[in-house]
């Protein structure tokens, strides 16, 4: 029983370095000896010394293929791609209509101080200065060079020649010399700060004429006109009107006022001439005062013939009435007129003498219409 415990204990041993599936078999085998060890009779003989390791199997067949794993997740999107290609030029848009002259802009502001000039040539030499300050009494100065031999003394009885002389004092300083030739023109300085505006400009000159507006007249200058011309119109218009009151005056035409009266010559029955002048655009004569009165009689003895008006009693006998229905406003009746003579006189006739007699209908007279 001892020897059974020590064997278990070295298998147990032997097991760390293979694989857990191996182990699990070694465990189980371990279980399995011990139980064969422990149940073996111990009178049979000492147990048999472990085989020999067999040769490793061939390699197994290739298991078959898994199956596929779920989608993996999506990646994360791209770099951004380079930009493409600039698009072909479109095509030039039509010239745009001119636009208005714009009103002239205020004068700009002042500009900027411009640099200095370049060096200018040098000036002339100046006149000399005025004289300088009496300068400070100088100091001694060094001993002068030997002077020149002096004029030969008067013959007398001079003295021998006396030994030669001390240093003089500094004389006074000089006048200011002239004044230097002026000097080369500096370079040229840095750009000076930015001036103030500078008030406002003057008007700027008349630009140039504008391309023709719509109208540059005004509103009253365009009625202005309008008045000339319609004024012009209109004496060509009173002389047409003139010319052709002449050609309906002649030679028996007459104009009172607005009222023009004029004879063709034809003679008829009263409703044959009613009808005449209403196809031409106007009606009997029919004298409304004196004056229009007196223009149809001028007419009926211009002519020598009477003339029928546009007045009637048809509709009641004694009521003469215009052809319109009413009530006459002006009659010059002859005197004892109208009196319906044979009781068939409903139509009124002009006498050269102006005056008016009621007459039947049915007699033919000069037509005379008024327009
Ligand atoms: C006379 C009468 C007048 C009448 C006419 C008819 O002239 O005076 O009233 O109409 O005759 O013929
Ligand atoms: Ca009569």
């Amino acid at each position: 029983m001892l020897v059974v415990v020590v064997f278990c204990a070295l298998v147990s041993q032997v097991t760390p370095a293979v694989t857990p599936a191996s182990q699990q078999m070694v465990q189980n085998w371990d279980r399995h000896a011990c139980a064969l060890l422990v149940c073996a009779p111990a009178e049979k003989g000492m147990p048999g010394r472990d085989g020999r390791d067999g040769l490793q199997g061939p390699k197994g067949d290739m298991g078959a293929q898994g199956l596929q794993g779920p989608r993996g997740i999506a990646g994360p999107p791209g770099t951004l791609g380079p930009p493409g290609p600039p698009g072909e030029k479109g095509c030039q848009g039509e010239t745009g209509p001119k636009g208005d002259v714009g009103e002239i802009g205020p004068r700009g502001v002042r500009g900027l101080q411009g640099p200095p000039g370049s060096v200018g040539p040098a000036g002339k030499q100046g006149s000399s200065g005025p004289p300088g300050e009496k300068g400070a009494k100088g100091e001694i100065g060094p001993k002068g060079a030997p002077g020149a031999p002096g004029p030969q003394g008067k013959t007398g009885a001079s003295g021998p020649k006396g030994d030669q002389g001390s240093v003089g004092e500094k004389g006074q300083k000089g006048d200011m010399g002239a004044r230097g030739l002026q000097g080369a023109t500096g370079a040229q300085g840095p750009v000076g700060k930015t001036g103030i505006p500078g008030a406002k400009g003057d008007k700027g000159s008349i630009g140039e004429k504008g391309t023709k507006g719509d109208s540059g007249l005004s509103e009253v200058n365009l009625m202005s006109k309008k008045v000339s011309a319609l004024e012009g119109q209109l004496a060509t218009l009173q002389a047409t009107v003139s010319k052709f009151q002449k050609v309906a005056t002649f030679p028996g035409g007459r104009i009172v006022g607005n009222k023009v009266f004029v004879t063709s010559g034809y003679e008829g029955t009263f409703d044959d001439l009613k009808q005449r002048c209403l196809q031409a655009g106007g009606q009997l004569a029919t004298p409304k005062n004196a004056d229009e009165n007196a223009a149809v009689q001028e007419i009926v003895v211009l002519h020598k013939k009477s003339v029928f008006l546009g007045i009637t009693d048809i509709q009641t006998e004694g009521k003469f009435k215009y052809l319109n229905g009413d009530a006459i406003v002006y009659s010059n009746w002859h005197p004892g007129e109208p009196n319906n003579d044979k009781g068939n006189e409903n139509c009124v006739e002009v006498y050269v003498t102006g005056k008016w007699n009621d007459r039947s209908c049915g007699e033919k007279r000069l037509i005379l219409c008024e327009f």
